[in-house]
This record gives C-alpha cells, sequence and structure tokens, in this order.
C-alpha cells in the first residue's frame, strides 16, 4: 500500500512486513526518511531534521543557511553543489552540469510500468502492486528524472527504476546514471549505526558466489563488473548488514540489479556515520547521448528489508524470483531431470555414443537428454565453428532432426546447447561478415577460448542470430536450451556506432549497455517464437545468473564446477539471492573433472537433488549397484521435487564456516520438510551432533525418517529449540536426508 500523508510532502510505502518512507523535504528535495520494519501508515508527523550545518559545509541558496545538502538523505541525489557524497548520476545539458533536481509532480497508480528493452519484475496478476512515480526537474536545464517505486506487498519488495528525459533541443550527455540510491537513516548514535557491513558474493570461474562481509568503516566501498556480463568475480547483488546480523536473526537492507550488463554498487559511509547505497550501470564503462524528446531507461533495481536475518532476506528474493522474474508458463512447472553429455564426452562423441548415454539415463530415470557443445560445423575442439549452426555430419550424419527423433523414441525429451552471441574467427560467418563482432578499429580482435563477441549493438546482426537459433530449434523441436556465453568483453567497439567525438559524446562507451539491450532482444525474441522450450542460461558456469537473464531463462547453469563439495558452498551463496529450482545442479563422475576429487555417490546425489537435479557423466559406466542408488535416488527425487522446487527453503549450517553444511525445504502448509546435512571430513570421537532446524511449524508433531524409515517423532519446536539428533556414519564425504511429515 501507498499513503500520502502530511499535505502531500510524506509518502509511505507499506509492504506486509517494511515501510519505505520518503518526503519531500522543504518542498523541493526527495529524501529518504525511513526503511526498516513496517510502522503505522498513520505517524503523519514523520520530519526529517539535518544536523546544522558545520565549519566547511555549504548551504544552498544562501538565502537558508539552516541546512546543508551534505546532510540531507537524497533519493537521487546530484554533486558538485554542497554534497559531498557520490552523486547517483551526471549528466551535461547543452554544456551545462545538471546541478539541481526538484520534484515537479507525483502520482499513484496500480501495478507498475514495463520497462522498455529491459527486464524488470512483472506484476503477473498479483492485486498489491502499487507504484509511486516522482519527476524531477532542474531548473536550468532540460534534464528529467522519474523516479518510480513499485510496492510488491507480498515479497515485502520495493523496484525502483529511474528514467531519465532530455526534455530539450540539444541533446544531454550522461556520464553515469544510477538505477538507485538509498540514503539509509538508521535510528541510535555511534557504533549503533555507524558500523554496518556490506555483504556480496564473490569468486572466480568454477569458483562462483562466496559469501564476504566487509565492514565499511570510511570512504566507499565498491563491487563491480567491468566485464559485460554481470560475472564470476562479483554478483549484482547483496545486502548492508548489522555485525551481529546472523542467518537467524538481525537486520540486512538487500539490492539486486535486474541486469546481466555492466554494473557497479557501492557503500559509502559519510562523516554523519550513515550510509548511501547507490547502484546501477557502471560509470566506468557507460555513457550515453541522449538526443532531445528522449528518454533513458536505467536497469530496474529490487530493494527489499529483513529484520529476520539473511533467512528473511532470501525468503523475499526466492518469492519475488518465483512471483514476479521467472517466464509465467514456468514458475511453478516442475523442471525434469536432464543428462547432459559434456563431461561423458567433451567434443568427442558420435550419435552412437550419444544414444548409449540417453538409453542407459532412460532406464535410470532420467527425462531429458541434453547434446551439450560439439554438434555442429566442424567443431572438434574449441577453436571452430561458433556462428555456423548447421549439423556437424561426420559425427552426426542422419541429421540433427533424425538424432533428436531417436531420442524422443527413448521416451525423453531432447535439448541442445547453444552459444547465439558469439563467433569464431574460423567460421563461415566470420569470413562472410568480420565486421560484424565488437571491435575497435585499429586495435587488436583479442579472444577469449578462440572466440569474438558478435556486436548485438547491430540490427541486422541480432536478426540473423535470431533466424539461425530459430530454425536450428525448430528443425529439431528441442524441448530445452542451454543457452552459453564463454567470454568476457574486450575492446568492445563497435563498426556502426560513430567514434567518439568529443570528451563527452562518448558514442562507443554506449556499446556495452548497447550490447545488453540487444541481448535481451534476442533473448526476447527467440523465447518468444518457441514459448514451450525451457532455457537454462549459462556463461562458462553462472557467469551471468543474475535477475536479468532470469527473466527469459528460468534455470541457470551455477557453475562449471561439478564437484560435489565445491558445489555446496556455490550452491549456498548462489541461495542467498535465488530459489533452488533456478540452479542447475549435476551429479558428475568421480574423481572430479575440476578438482580431481571422489566423493560418495550419495553425497553427489544429494548436493544435486538440493536444487534443479541433472547427471553430467557416462551413465553406461555405472556398477549395477550405482545404477541402482541412481535409479532410486531419481525416483525419490521425483515424489520430492515439488517440494525442493517450490517449497521454502532455508539454510541451517553454513559450508563457509566449517565442516558441515545443511538446508530445509519446507512446504507451504509446513506439513512436510526435507532436511540435506553434509560432513565434508569425518570426525573421531566428535560427540553427539545435531542440527538446528528452522522454518518448521512450532506445534505440529513431526515423523522423522530416513530412506522412508520413520526413526523418531519430534514437535517444530523441539526440532528449532534443541534439533534434529544425528548419528552420521564414520568416513569423508558423509551426506544425510531427513523427511519430515506432520503426525495426523
Ligand atoms: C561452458 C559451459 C559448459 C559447457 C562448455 C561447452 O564452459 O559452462 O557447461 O557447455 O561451455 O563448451
Amino acid at each position: 500500500m501507498i499513503y500520502i500523508l502530511n499535505s502531500d510532502s510524506l509518502f509511505h510505502l507499506a509492504t506486509r512486513r517494511t515501510s519505505y518512507v520518503l518526503g519531500i523535504y522543504k518542498k523541493r528535495w526527495l529524501s529518504h526518511y525511513y526503511w526498516g520494519l513496517g510502522i503505522e501508515p498513520d505517524s503523519h508527523a514523520m520530519e526529517f531534521v539535518p544536523a546544522e550545518p558545520s565549519a566547511y559545509e555549504v548551504t544552498d541558496d544562501n538565502t537558508d543557511k539552516s541546512f546543508s545538502l551534505n546532510r540531507v538523505p537524497l533519493e537521487y541525489p546530484y554533486g558538485l553543489a554542497g554534497d559531498f557524497r557520490s552523486p547517483a548520476f551526471e549528466a551535461f545539458s547543452a554544456g551545462r552540469a545538471v546541478l539541481d533536481l526538484s520534484v515537479a509532480s507525483w502520482r499513484v497508480y496500480a501495478g507498475r510500468p514495463e520497462l522498455p528493452g529491459l527486464p524488470c519484475a512483472c506484476v503477473n496478476g498479483a492485486a498489491d502492486v502499487q507504484t509511486l512515480e516522482f519527476t524531477l526537474a532542474d531548473s536550468l536545464t532540460s534534464f528529467e528524472a522519474i523516479l518510480s517505486y513499485s510496492v510488491f506487498e507480498e515479497a515485502d519488495l520495493i523496484a525502483r527504476n529511474t528514467t531519465i528525459r532530455n526534455t530539450g533541443s540539444s541533446p544531454l550527455d550522461i556520464l553515469s546514471a544510477y538505477s538507485f540510491s538509498v540514503d539509509l537513516q538508521l535510528p541510535g548514535s555511534g557504533a549503533d549505526r555507524e558500523n554496518l557491513e556490506l555483504l556480496s558474493l564473490h569468486g572466480a570461474w568454477a569458483r562462483e558466489r562466496s559469501i564476504v562481509r566487509q565492514a565499511v568503516k570510511a570512504g566507499r566501498v565498491e563491487i563491480e563488473s567491468v566485464r559485460g556480463i554481470s560475472g564470476h568475480f562479483t554478483s549484482p547483488n547483496c545486502a548492508v548488514v548489522r555485525p551481529d546480523t546472523t542467518e537467524r536473526s538481525g537486520e540486512a537492507w538487500a539490492f539486486a540489479l535486474v541486469y546481466s550488463g555492466d554494473w557497479r554498487i557501492a557503500c559509502e559511509r559519510n562523516e554523519e556515520g550513515n550510509y548511501r547505497i547507490q547502484g546501477g550501470l557502471n560509470p566506468s564503462t557507460f555513457a550515453w547521448c541522449l538526443e532531445p524528446g528522449g528518454s533513458f531507461v536505467c536497469p530496474e533495481a529490487l530493494l527489499t528489508y529483513s529484520n529476520e536475518g539473511l533467512s528473511g532476506m532470501s525468503r523475499n528474493f526466492h518469492t519475488m524470483v518465483l512471483k514476479h522474474i521467472l517466464p509465467v508458463a514456468w514458475a511453478s512447472r516442475p523442471r525434469p531431470i536432464l543428462i547432459n553429455n559434456w563431461e561423458a564426452t567433451y567434443f568427442n562423441f558420435d550419435e552412437e555414443k550419444l544414444l548409449s548415454i540417453a538409453k542407459k539415463a532412460k532406464e535410470l530415470g532420467v527425462e531429458l537428454f541434453v547434446v551439450d557443445d560439439g554438434w555442429f560445423g566442424k567443431r572438434n575442439d574449441d577453436s571452430t565453428s561458433l556462428g555456423d549452426w548447421t549439423i556437424d555430419e561426420a559425427k552426426l550424419p542422419g541429421g540433427l532432426s533424425a538424432l533428436a527423433d531417436k531420442v524422443r523414441g527413448l521416451g525423453l525429451l531432447f535439448g541442445l546447447w547453444v552459444e547465439p552471441e558469439m563467433v569464431s574467427p574460423d567460421s563461415d560467418l566470420y569470413r562472410a561478415h568480420p565486421d560484424w563482432c565488437l571491435h575497435m578499429e585499429g586495435r587488436p580482435r583479442s579472444e577469449s577460448r578462440n572466440q569474438l563477441i558478435l556486436d548485438l549493438t547491430r540490427e541486422e546482426v541480432r536478426d540473423e542470430i535470431v533466424r539461425r537459433i530459430v530454425s536450428v530449434l525448430s528443425i529439431c523441436r528441442a524441448d530445452y536450451v542451454k543457452w552459453d556465453m564463454n567470454r568476457p568483453f574486450s575492446h568492445a567497439g563497435s563498426a556502426l556506432l560513430p567514434p567518439n567525438d568529443f570528451y563527452r559524446r562518448m558514442y562507443q562507451k554506449e556499446i556495452r549497455h548497447r550490447y545488453a539491450l540487444g541481448l535481451y532482444d534476442i533473448m526476447r525474441r527467440i523465447t518468444r517464437a518457441l514459448p514451450d522450450v525451457l532455457f537454462e542460461g549459462c556463461a562458462g558456469g553462472g557467469g551471468r545468473m543474475d535477475m536479468g537473464v532470469l527473466q527469459y531463462m528460468p534455470q541457470y547453469w551455477t557453475s562449471d564446477n561439478t564437484d560435489a563439495f565445491a558445489r555446496l558452498a556455490i550452491q549456498y551463496g548462489t541461495s542467498l539471492f535465488f530459489p533452488p529450482v533456478v540452479m542447475g545442479n549435476h551429479v558428475s563422475a568421480v574423481p572430479n573433472h575440476q578438482t580431481l576429487r571422489s566423493t560418495p555417490i550419495k553425497a553427489r546425489s544429494l548436493v544435486a537433488m538440493s536444487g534443479n537435479l541433472g547427471y553430467e557423466l557416462d551413465p553406461t559406466r555405472f556398477s549395477d549397484e550405482e545404477s541402482q542408488e541412481i535409479k532410486s535416488a531419481n525416483a525419490w527425487y521425483k515424489a520430492h521435487r515439488e517440494l525442493i522446487q517450490f517449497g521454502r527453503f532455508l539454510r541451517l549450517a553454513s559450508p563457509f564456516e566449517g565442516n558441515y553444511s545443511s538446508w530445509i525445504f519446507v512446504s507451504g502448509d509446513k506439513r512436510k520438510a526435507l532436511v540435506f546435512w553434509f560432513r565434508v571430513l569425518s570426525k573421531v570421537n566428535h560427540g553427539r551432533e545435531s542440527i538446528l532446524l528452522n522454518g518448521l511449524e512450532e506445534n505440529i508433531l513431526y515423523v522423522v525418517a530416513i530412506d522412508g524409515k520413520p526413526v523418531r517423532e519430534l514437535s517444530g519446536s523441539e526440532l528449532m529449540r534443541r534439533g534434529l539428533p544425528l548419528s552420521p556414519s564414520r568416513g569423508d564425504g558423509e551426506a544425510l536426508c531427513f523427511e519430515l511429515s506432520a503426525k495426523d
């Protein structure tokens, strides 16, 4: 609900549990008054009283010396005019800096607007979505910023958008434009409010999304990507937390960008000990020339608050992803168990090999067979053929549709790997159109994995990609597609855009964002042309796993690292912002191809079953015992997949804190739950172990079973306070799964 109070100068955005309150300070500035646990909406008197300006501060216009903008919590701050914190944007209109933004008008309406060309949270029939929109204008230039706040009441989340308009008759040069900026106004004094930490996700290829907390003690901490993709190295999602915020309690103010290109999020502590958090397009790789009458739409930012620790924060994001981010058709549709041939064969396969894998997989209960890289052009290694999406007849002489039919004949769905955005220098596509890749005149065409990136800023390139990809997927009537993207940006220029003509008119600096818009255009067109196909995103594993891509691809290949123990951390970190159903997790062979570690099959299975289950190995090599184990695992997963894929997921023990990992899936009515528990290294004489559960109903009596056999009965309150006793066996790589069901 949005409440308008105090003669239209106070705006209270109320979600189920939280309040976000804005005011128009001094009848001019859109200011931030409060964001936290819900307060009564009739707090009409809420006001903001800034600290008096100190020596060495500046007053705004010399008529009112009672305050300095440096002390006002602003919602879209401009710099260089007395506020010494970081600005939310920098722009020049007809050569003049934009240095003023006052509220010109506002309105409230039901629902939310779509963002032209960009993904955003969708209403999807929810009756509780409302939007508050402010127009901020500069008195001297033709710059306008439209700030909109869409309140998703049920998810406890606010989607923020910023659109910049050029109302004048000369171009507006935008040098930076964040999607959001928040000046947190925390209660208390001193250490009560001056010791916040930034929690973010960091890593690398095959080591994505480790949780990092760092105190923001002075100045600014920034996390970002300049790689053209949201990144393995960091993730465009983060939270500002108290030092005592844990998984189960404490405060978190969290942010997620619905964007897949270069981004930055910054957390700054000012001289008062207050925090400014802002984020959006990365200013170091962005600029935009906005023509007269034009609008520039910044990517969407999702903001949520929790006083129930990180688990409350994750609940809000998971609800949001399931209800408002994923494509509706897949939001609650159970996902098939798949097998992918990549680690089984790499590039070395033929039809007979693929069909032998498919046949065995079918016997084990797998439902979808995916042909990974290597089926097209002359692709026997990664040096060739990207862009030439025609079947390699040396490997698959019968053609793609014949292979697909044979796979379907076995009773499996058929899926295919593609990498639509790329071109190999050794390809017919590149030989025909050498200027179709991103490049800079006179500079090297720097390769990564022997490939170049197609220039998605160009319409004819996008049209040709869509044509080729839709055609190949239609020929084989693919049920599933793995959409890969295997290199970061470098020397990224476009032959079509004009060169930079002056230090402020940096057309070539528009490329990264234009690419992202081009990417969304081809994703939209291809997924709309093939509405029944299940798409899985991938960028060398989880390199572009973000809220933007998830709008088109309801699942994502979480990491190229398939080692079960490495995956504990990767999946745990990923779950902070994304629900398990979007995580593609595969059981792979031992020794693992990335770590050379051997892990028991049960642990490999349970780790992969903690989300969207798949396999990435050659099942024809299974022993009879392993086959039996996998067959029962698949049957068990099918029986519980609804709960795993769409139940509530809560983390119980963190792999970042030691030897143990644990999580729980709880059904909506809390009458069923599954507890997964993992111990990496065996401990001798370690005393009695237990795990404290979470998310259950206190007064339900649960029957706890292992492998279908009841072992004890305990109430929800006991399980959440005394814990669930464990009796693990000895040996490294121990994994347990407990099934809880309410006793009638
Ligand atoms: C990337 C993906 C892998 C696999 C290979 C194929 O690395 O992440 O899963 O598809 O490409 O080349």
